[in-house]
């Protein structure tokens, strides 16, 4: 009897993997690293950012690429970001930082704005794409103690 499954051999490009996923819907990777670069731009430029651009490295260059591998696996993409980092979650990446509500409010009003700007041709995904990431950013941020 022959059987079947749905798993993907475990090296084809992701797109083929799951060509209905968010990350390919959105445009892949040419979309998301935008959407991340002008996240960053915005961080770096607009003071209303200026308390979480000061808990980064002054050279964003390794989280211009960290984010973007991290939202492209996130969302269905390739995986590299999970597969380089065995074992590391949202949890343990900001263990670390003391995330204030301001700082997260200005991380999930920071993204909305810039999938806005980079407008993906999906309008509706990326709309809901900002809503989610921006719905994590809050939960993360903790009341004054
Ligand atoms: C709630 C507000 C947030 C704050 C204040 C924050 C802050 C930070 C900081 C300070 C770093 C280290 C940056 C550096 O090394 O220069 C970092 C790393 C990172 N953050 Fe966030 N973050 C937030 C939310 C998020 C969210 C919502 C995501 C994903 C959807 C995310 C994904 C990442 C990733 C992937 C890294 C890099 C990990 C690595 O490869 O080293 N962050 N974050």
């Amino acid at each position: 009897m022959v059987t079947t499954t749905d798993t993907p051999a475990p090296h084809t490009p992701a797109t083929e993997k799951l060509p209905n996923s968010p990350f390919h819907l959105l445009g892949g990777h040419p979309v998301v690293q935008a959407i991340v670069d002008r996240f960053y731009d915005l961080m770096d430029s607009d003071p209303a950012y200026a308390e979480l651009r000061a808990m980064h490295a002054p050279d964003l260059t390794k989280m211009r690429s960290a984010l973007a591998q991290f939202l492209a696996g996130w969302s269905g993409g390739p995986r590299d970001w999970f597969e380089a980092n065995p074992g590391r979650c949202m949890m343990s990446v900001h263990k670390p930082y003391t995330i204030t509500r301001e700082a997260a409010g200005q991380w999930a009003e920071a993204m909305k704005r810039a999938i806005a700007d980079v407008a993906p041709a999906n309008a509706d995904l990326g709309r809901q794409m900002g809503e989610i990431l921006s719905e994590m950013a809050v939960g993360m941020g903790q009341p004054p103690q």
